[in-house]
């Protein structure tokens, strides 16, 4: 505890949810050392470049600097720090467990270095039960004095600073009370509640509450479709839906299915997770299931329109798994992309963002720099992503440069009057 009453924390693994971690706690007052195998991450850093795209991060690093240190020596978040997060990527593997190779790397290398009293704090998505085997390991193997806590991250990227910021709860699970209370007094400043409980009700806290949130998402996805055989409007019946309170607003947007870092993995997980212990997550299955259709449906829409798709050129709009981000991990613009290409189609892309990405995320997609070169010759624009600067497109030039003027809106953004007046024909998910 330095003077001011601020910790010095250890974050290994600077990653996503590690830098932003680190940077926020930072912003909170506390002295953040940063530390991560990959040197030239660690020297980009250090130069000031961020590897990440998300909005506010480079503003709050360069706010932070004085109390940002990165570092490539775990010696350095040992010999320093009390508190050390681990904030490693936990990717799923062929079966869709988690890969814990990169936590347990951390835990093989702590003897000789923990030598102190440390806690370890887990920030990584680890399967429910995996804190209390490492608990019980550290306990066995006598290393040093050394406590665990999970602390679940929730922030979703693109709005990942004023999440961690703004939170609708931070969740602590230890064994040790003391333990707990040093991780919580690190939020003290935060205006949230902060649930403490023991560590493998915080591990299932998080995978509950994401496995929640793509129910919710699949389940709207299902009353899309629904709703396009009986002539509803699913925007309409979401908003009603959403008026009452225990349903709520959020997660009613139907589209062309979820994507990202966290919901397919951490799903696919929790269903894996309950199989091992001879549960069968019936609701789960399903969740996965139309999520995976839901990706395909528009190959069914623009079949509907322009027949055979081969030799058809169709312009995305939109890579990124969601708007402001640079991710296209689990993206929904891959596997369409992929099914066009398979049928024979040329796929063009605009994405405001994720381009330099995407040549490596998917072969085969003719990369544009700008909307009208992405739709030039195009048979179809299918809206993938809701950039903010797909709201206003220009529809009359666009017109002019397609071949026909077909839109999928696969987000439900755009207004369909506005473009069915613009000589469109217009569909979205779920809408008439
Ligand atoms: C998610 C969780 O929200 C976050 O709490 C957790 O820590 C990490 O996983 P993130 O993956 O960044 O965050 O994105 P999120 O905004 O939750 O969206 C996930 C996916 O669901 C996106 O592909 C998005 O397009 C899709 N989505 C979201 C919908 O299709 N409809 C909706 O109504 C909401």
């Amino acid at each position: 505890m330095s003077a001011a009453g601020k910790t010095s924390v250890g974050m290994i693994g600077i990653g996503y949810v590690g830098l932003v971690t680190g940077t926020c706690l930072s912003e909170l007052g506390h002295n953040v050392v940063c530390m991560d195998i990959d040197a030239e991450k660690i020297a980009a850093l250090k130069d000031g470049q961020i590897p990440i795209y998300e909005p506010g991060l480079p503003e709050l690093i360069e706010k932070n600097k004085e109390r940002l240190t990165f570092t490539t020596a775990l010696e350095d978040i040992f010999n320093n720090c009390e508190l050390v997060f681990i904030a490693v990527d936990t990717p799923p593997t062929f079966t869709g467990d988690a890969d814990l190779s990169r936590v347990f790397a951390v835990m093989s290398s702590l003897p000789g270095l923990a030598t102190g009293h440390h806690t370890l704090v887990m920030k990584s998505t680890v399967p429910v039960g995996t804190g209390n085997k490492i608990s019980s390991e550290l306990v066995r193997q006598d290393i040093g004095n050394i406590d665990y806590v999970s602390n679940p991250e929730f922030l979703r990227e693109g709005s990942a600073i004023g999440d961690f910021l703004n939170p609708d709860r931070v969740v602590i699970g230890s064994r040790d009370q003391e333990a707990g209370e040093k991780v919580a007094a690190l939020y003290k400043s935060l205006k949230a509640p902060i649930l403490k409980t023991n560590i493998p009700t915080a591990e299932m806290i998080k995978y509950a509450s994401n496995a929640f949130l793509a129910t919710k998402i699949s389940f709207i996805n299902e009353i899309a479709n629904v709703c396009e055989e009986v002539g509803a409007d699913v925007t309409t019946v979401a908003e009603g839906m959403g008026y009452d309170q225990r349903i709520g607003e959020c997660f009613l947007n139907a589209g062309i299915g979820f994507g990202g870092s966290c919901f397919p993995k951490d799903v696919t997980a929790l269903k894996q997770l309950a199989g091992n212990s001879g549960y069968h997550f019936q609701l789960l299955t399903a969740v996965i299931e139309v999520n995976e259709l839901q990706k395909r449906r528009v190959v069914n829409k623009l079949q509907k329109h322009l027949g055979t798709l081969t030799d058809k050129t169709i312009a995305l709009l939109g890579l990124a798994f969601k708007p402001n981000t640079s991710d296209l991990r689990e993206a929904s613009s891959i596997v369409l992309a992929s099914r066009l290409l398979g049928d024979g189609a040329l796929v063009k892309a605009y994405d405001p963002i994720a381009i330099p990405y995407a040549a490596k995320a998917v072969r085969g997609i003719l990369l544009c720099d700008n909307i009208l070169s992405a739709v030039k010759d195009s048979d179809a624009v299918v809206l993938v992503t809701e950039w903010d600067e797909f709201s206003d497109l220009p529809l009359a030039e666009m017109k002019k440069l397609m071949k026909r003027p077909l839109i999928i809106d696969g987000r439900n953004f755009l207004d369909p009057q506005t473009v069915r007046d613009a000589g469109f024909t217009y569909e979205g998910i779920g809408r008439n």
